[in-house]
């Protein structure tokens, strides 16, 4: 029975009951969040909260949610679960109005939905991506629950046998649909810049400094898509997934070599490390 947190209240996810006037049901008017929580330990607990506070402010939602109320809920919701390891999900919505109006409501309380799911980390192989057009919103540095676009890719990826799409604007790489997207290229770790085509993933901030330490150049650049079949191997992150080596462009490119670089593997064992560590 997977539980969760619908506004302070603890019970079965599948009990839990919402208003069809929801904003988040009407408008995908809200945000979200989803932590690893790995071992008892939630992990990069504050660099979630600051992302979820600017995406709340990008809504204008900060004002109404106390986020010490909604992180003190996941650590209730977390202890009620008895789970020691699961995937989060946060989504905090604009709430329900009285009517259907796209103008923001007036004196309504956001949703504040939290989920614990039994979860454990995997460490993926070698994985095929496909290519596609970006064609979601010109604003995706927020975590917006309006996810139609993400959808559409992530279930054309998934038809064609990808474990997610590439993205491109104009020919340049953003991210991938569920993750951020990375190229290794003759020693250099590259990855498209902070921007408000693509989200300021977590993972991808914790591989950054990973890789620093580890000796590659890091460098965050402009990455032409045409440039993915000639790097070295090409990587793709999220909190959820992990790090995850792209070796193949479906239908029939091969990347580098095709297989797994070792200089991979010494990076994916410093993040496990991280994930698994004891404070
Ligand atoms: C579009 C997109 N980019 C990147 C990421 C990776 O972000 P994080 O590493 O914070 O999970 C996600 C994760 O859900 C995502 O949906």
């Amino acid at each position: 029975m997977t539980l969760c947190c619908l506004n302070g209240v603890i019970g079965p996810v599948s009990e839990a009951r919402i208003s069809p006037l929801d904003r988040g049901f009407l408008f995908g008017d809200g945000v979200y969040e989803v932590l690893a929580h790995v071992d008892g330990v939630t992990r990069a607990k504050q660099l979630h909260r600051d992302r979820l506070e600017k995406s709340l402010t990008a809504i204008g939602l900060s004002a109404s949610v106390s986020l010490d109320t909604v992180f003190s809920d996941m650590d209730r919701l977390l202890a009620a679960s008895g789970l020691q390891s699961a995937k989060l999900y946060l989504q905090i919505t604009r709430g329900p109005a009285a009517e259907r109006d796209h103008r923001f409501p007036r004196a309504v309380d956001p949703t504040v939905f939290l989920m614990a799911s039994p979860w454990s980390p995997s460490v993926l192989g070698p994985q095929a991506a496909m290519i596609a057009p970006d064609i979601r919103w010109h604003r995706n540095h927020i975590k917006s629950i309006s996810l139609l676009a993400n959808v559409l890719i992530q279930q054309q990826a998934s038809e064609a046998g990808a474990i997610d799409a590439l993205l491109h604007r104009d020919g340049w790489l953003t991210e991938a649909s569920t993750s951020n997207a990375f190229v290794f290229q003759d020693g250099a770790l590259l990855t498209p810049p902070l921007s408000e085509q693509l989200l300021p993933g977590i993972t991808r901030h914790l591989v950054l400094d990973l890789a620093a330490a580890q000796g590659f150049s890091v460098i965050e650049t402009e990455i032409a898509i045409d440039q993915l079949p000639r790097a070295d191997l090409v990587m793709i992150t999220s909190s959820t997934r992990g790090l995850v080596p792209i070796t193949r462009l479906i239908p029939d490119q091969i990347i580098g070599r095709g297989h797994v670089p070792d200089y991979f593997e010494t990076l994916q064992s410093a993040y496990q490390r991280v994930l698994h560590a004891h404070p």
